[in-house]
This record gives C-alpha cells, structure tokens and sequence, in this order.
C-alpha cells in the first residue's frame, strides 16, 4: 500500500469518526463553564458561556444543567446555531429577586432558532413571591419566566414552571412550537402570572398540560393562525382566554383554533373571547371548542365584545360597539357546573354580531340553587341543538 492511500484512508477515518461524533450530538454541562448549584451563586455567565460553545459547536448540542440549584439572572439564548441546540434541564432554575438584572422583562428566553428543544424534569422557579406585592401597581411590568421568539419547528416538552414574577411562557413570532407535558404553578392569588401566552405565531400546539395559576391558563392574543390544544387541565385560574383583542391598529386576525380534550376547574372563566368596545377592526374565525369539562367554573363560556376597562371615556360611550368580527366558533359536547347562575353569556358586537356560531350538545348547572340561564345579545343565526340552559330563544 502506498503512502498516498495510506494517508487517503487515515483521512477517511478522522472524516468518518468527525461525522458520527458530530451528528450524535455534543454535551456542554455547564458546571463545566464555572455554574454552582447552592441556588445562590449567579450562574448567568457560565450558562451562557456554555450556550455560546454549545452554537458554536459544528454539530448538534446539548447546554444541560444537571440536578441542583442555579441562581440566575436574565439570559438570553439566541441562535442561529451550527446544528440543532437542545436545553435539557434536570435542575432548578431560579431567577434573582434582583429585579434591575432583568433589563428586557424576560428571565430566561430562547430566540432565533429551529428544531430547537427544550426539555427535561427540571424546574423554572421564578421567585415570583418576591416580588407579586409590587405587580399590583398601574403599569409597571414585571419578567417572563420563559420567553420563546422566532422558533420554527420546535419542541418544549416535560418541564415545569412555578412562581413566575408575571406571564410563565410567552410564545412569539413562532412557527410549529409544540409544547408537550408541561406543568406550570402558581398561587390562585399570584398577579398577573399567565400560563401561556401565545402571539403572532403560526401552528402553536399545546398539549397534555397542567396548569394551576393566579391569571389565564392560556391567553390568545393577537395575529395568530392554527392553534392546537388538547388534553389541558386548567385550574384554579382566568381560564383559556382569547384576547382582549383590537385595542392596537396593528392587532391582526386570529383564526383556526381547536381546543378539545380539556378540563377546567374552579376557574373564573373557562371559554372566553374578549375584545375591546373601542377597536379596531380584525376578525376571529374558525374556532371549535369540543369534549370540555367544566368544575365549578364562574362564567363557562363567553364572550364578551364591550371590554373597556377604563370606564365609559376611554370607549366612546354606548354609541361605540366592537369592531372585532366573531365568525364561525363551534361549542360541542361541553357540561358541567357554572359558579354563577348565567353559564353562558354573549355579548356580541351591535355593529359586527357575532355570526356563524354553533352550540350542540351543551349542558350546565348552577352550582348553587338557582337555575342556570343565559345571555345572547347581537348573535345572528346562530345554531343551536341540546343546549342547557336554553339559549337565544327571543
Ligand atoms: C423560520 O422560518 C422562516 C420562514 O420560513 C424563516 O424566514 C426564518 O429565517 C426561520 N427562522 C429560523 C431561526 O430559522
Ligand atoms: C405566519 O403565517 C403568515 C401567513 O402565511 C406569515 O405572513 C407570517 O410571517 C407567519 N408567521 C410566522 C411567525 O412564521
Ligand atoms: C379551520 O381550522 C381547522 C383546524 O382547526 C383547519 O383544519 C381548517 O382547514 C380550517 N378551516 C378553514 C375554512 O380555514
Ligand atoms: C339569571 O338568574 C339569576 C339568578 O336566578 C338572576 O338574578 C338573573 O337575572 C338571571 N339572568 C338572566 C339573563 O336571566
């Protein structure tokens, strides 16, 4: 054999090698990167460091916090990487009650990436009990626990978040991110703390979750296209809201959304629309809410087209109505019992009724005494079969 194919094979083998080492995969454990685990030392830098390796890294990566405390502050994981990044998280997270270490309102966010994955059976603990006391004041924001911008095709699945300082989740600007066997916790009391928060996204699946929090389990808001959620618990908490909706000239279109398989649980809501009396003009369409369960839930489906929070001035007075156009939202096989005695109450648009709207099998019960009813204002056509309490009858 000639030195010329020797040195041709030896070459072959380190390409070979290269590649199966690159395509399984590398794991940058961030204890490596200087991160301690008493849940005091600020890890912020060593967990970035690792990340910016881990994108580095010509290869498929791993920046993998195993068991044990780490403190941190705001940290922003962006891409675009060299291969596809996964964040495994077996840890705690916990984020610094320090609140000028969160510049940006986010605690942890990952942005600018595809087929990226979050995972593991670790915890986000944002600390929220350190600061909830100050989230009552007008107008002042608090961090994400964790806020995901610009993903495509991405996957967050098994983590759990508890005791966020405001929103647990933020989904923004995503195409494709499923989220898959989350838990997210809070007080019923806690302000403001959101589950998941979903906008201008494409294809959003949120799946097999629970979520016991202070505010919606899921809120909607605006420009958001197919959205999937099934097999999610709510509880206690606002419910799975979609808006307030319109307040913005730049608020777009939800539209394609089906909810099945859930349950709700002494919530103040269970299905809500909302959008502002004052508005601007957008439209929701193509929604179906199917096989829901309702415990003890204060207002179980509805909709609510005179938001105005403010009072009577900033809406214009009774003479504004929404100009949010609800279209084609079907409710099926939905029971159970309603806190309070009107189980489902539309109060749709003058301007823009609701239209195309679809109730079947449907069948609440007042939780006290009184026997459930219902309100149906500006609803054109709508269909209605087996439906408790009855509904649009004059
Ligand atoms: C996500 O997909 C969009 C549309 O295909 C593309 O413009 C964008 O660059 C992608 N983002 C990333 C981080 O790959
Ligand atoms: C969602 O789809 C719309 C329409 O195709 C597109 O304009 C928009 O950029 C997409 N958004 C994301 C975040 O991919
Ligand atoms: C309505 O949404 C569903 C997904 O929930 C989608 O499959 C269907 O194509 C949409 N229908 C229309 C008319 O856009
Ligand atoms: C619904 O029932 C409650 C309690 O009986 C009653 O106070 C309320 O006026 C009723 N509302 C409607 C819209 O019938």
């Amino acid at each position: 054999m000639g030195s010329l194919s020797f040195n041709y094979i030896v070459s072959f083998i380190v390409l070979l090698l290269w590649a199966v080492v690159v395509s399984a995969g590398k794991t940058f454990n961030v204890k490596d990167y200087g991160a301690k685990t008493d849940g005091r030392t600020d890890c912020t830098s060593a967990i970035l460091s690792a990340w910016k390796e881990a994108c580095e890294f010509p290869g498929d990566a791993t920046v993998y916090l195993p068991p044990g405390k780490y403190m941190s502050a705001m940290i922003m994981m962006s891409g675009p990487c060299q291969g596809d990044m996964t964040f495994r998280l077996d840890g705690a997270m916990r984020g610094t009650k320090d609140l000028s270490k969160f510049p940006r309102n986010n605690w942890v966010a990952f942005q600018f990436l595809s087929n990226f994955k979050l995972t593991g059976n670790g915890v986000f603990d944002g600390m929220g009990r350190s600061t909830w006391a100050q989230n009552k004041r007008v107008g002042k924001v608090f961090p994400t626990s964790i806020q995901f911008t610009s993903l495509n095709d991405s996957l967050v699945e098994g983590i759990r978040s508890k005791n966020a300082k405001m929103f647990h989740m933020m989904v923004y600007r995503c195409s494709k991110l499923k989220i898959d066997k989350v838990t997210i916790q809070a007080p019923a009391n806690s302000p403001n703390t959101d589950g998941i928060h979903v906008s201008l996204s494409n294809d959003t699946q949120i799946t097999n979750t629970n979520i016991r929090t202070g505010d919606d389990c899921i809120s909607i808001g605006q420009t958001n296209r197919g959205l999937y959620i099934s097999d999610v618990r709510c509880g206690p908490g606002h419910g799975i809201s979609v808006g307030s909706l319109g307040k913005f000239e730049d608020d777009k279109d939800v539209t394609d959304l089906y909810l099945k398989n859930c349950e709700l649980s002494r919530t103040t809501n269970g299905l809500r629309i909302k959008t502002w009396q004052k508005s601007y003009q957008m439209t929701c369409s193509n929604f179906t809410y199917e096989n829901i369960i309702m415990k003890k839930v204060f207002n179980p489906i509805i909709i609510d087209q005179e938001y105005c929070p403010n009072g009577v001035g900033k809406c214009g007075g009774k003479s504004t109505s929404s100009q949010v156009k609800i279209v084609d939202v079907t409710f099926k096989n939905i029971k159970g019992t309603s806190e309070s005695p009107t189980a489902i109450n539309l109060l749709c648009s003058q301007s823009n009724p609701c239209k195309g709207l679809v109730f079947r099998n449907i069948d609440f019960k007042h939780t006290g005494s009184a026997v459930a009813n219902s309100t149906c204002l500006n609803v054109a056509n709508p269909k209605i079969s087996n439906v408790q309490p009855p509904l649009c009858q004059n």
